[in-house]
């Protein structure tokens, strides 16, 4: 991609159309890719561990993708649980383009693509899914978080004043903002500082 960050509004990059194959053992989907939006290339291989071993969406609710890119995250979400609203947030236009054009193609009608600050976003969710925009730099990502951490179901892990919770009595925040577990084995492990995917969920536990 050109100089221009994966978080422009309006990328400038000439577009350059591509294709991902999401294969996973439940789910097997072709996503439109364009320059100007992250990793149009290939799955991110962070997304990847994200859709490989994070715990599954809730059946019903409103859940969110937080910087949802060309989709991949929100599309395995809403094929895996066609009874949830998935909100697909990101502040590209051109990534938010692809993901509302992918979900139609997979016959998806359960994601909603739109930019922060759409008045229609739910206050509260079920769950969030995120391969969070690490390049937006460190304090940045960690108010972005917990931001959108607060919207958070009341008495979902993760949410304010539950335990472990950012800012909660002994939680850890020296390694990166969160870090998302799976049982005892932190999915994060693997991927090191800030370049993990994030997840907040009633069946995860937050560190
Ligand atoms: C690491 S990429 C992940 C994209 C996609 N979910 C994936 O897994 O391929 C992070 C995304 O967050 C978006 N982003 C950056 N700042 C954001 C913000 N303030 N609010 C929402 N999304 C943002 C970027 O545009 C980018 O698409």
């Amino acid at each position: 991609m050109s100089s221009q960050h994966y978080f422009e509004a309006q990328p400038l990059a000439a577009h350059r159309p591509g294709l991902v194959r999401v294969v996973l053992p439940d789910v097997y989907l072709e996503l439109d890719t364009d320059s100007g939006v992250f990793s149009p290339g290939r799955l991110d291989p962070g997304t990847r561990l994200l859709l490989e071993e994070a715990p599954g969406p809730p059946a019903s609710g409103d859940i969110l993708d937080l910087g949802c890119g060309y989709g991949p995250i929100a599309c395995v979400l809403a094929a895996r649980s066609p009874g949830v609203t998935v909100w697909a947030v990101d502040v590209n236009e051109r990534a938010l383009g692809l993901c509302a054009r992918n979900a139609r193609k997979a016959g998806l009608d359960n994601i909603r693509c739109v930019v922060p600050d759409a008045p229609e976003i739910p206050r509260h969710f079920a769950g969030i899914w995120s391969n969070p925009p690490v390049r937006i730099g460190k304090a940045a990502l960690h108010d972005l978080l917990l931001s959108w951490l607060a919207r958070l179901t009341p008495g979902a892990p993760g949410a304010p004043g539950a335990p472990g919770a950012p800012g909660a009595p002994g939680a850890n925040r020296s390694a990166g903002p969160l870090k998302v577990t799976r049982g005892a084995a932190p999915v994060s492990e693997r991927r090191g500082d800030y370049d993990c995917p994030f997840l907040s969920h009633p069946r995860s536990s937050l560190r």
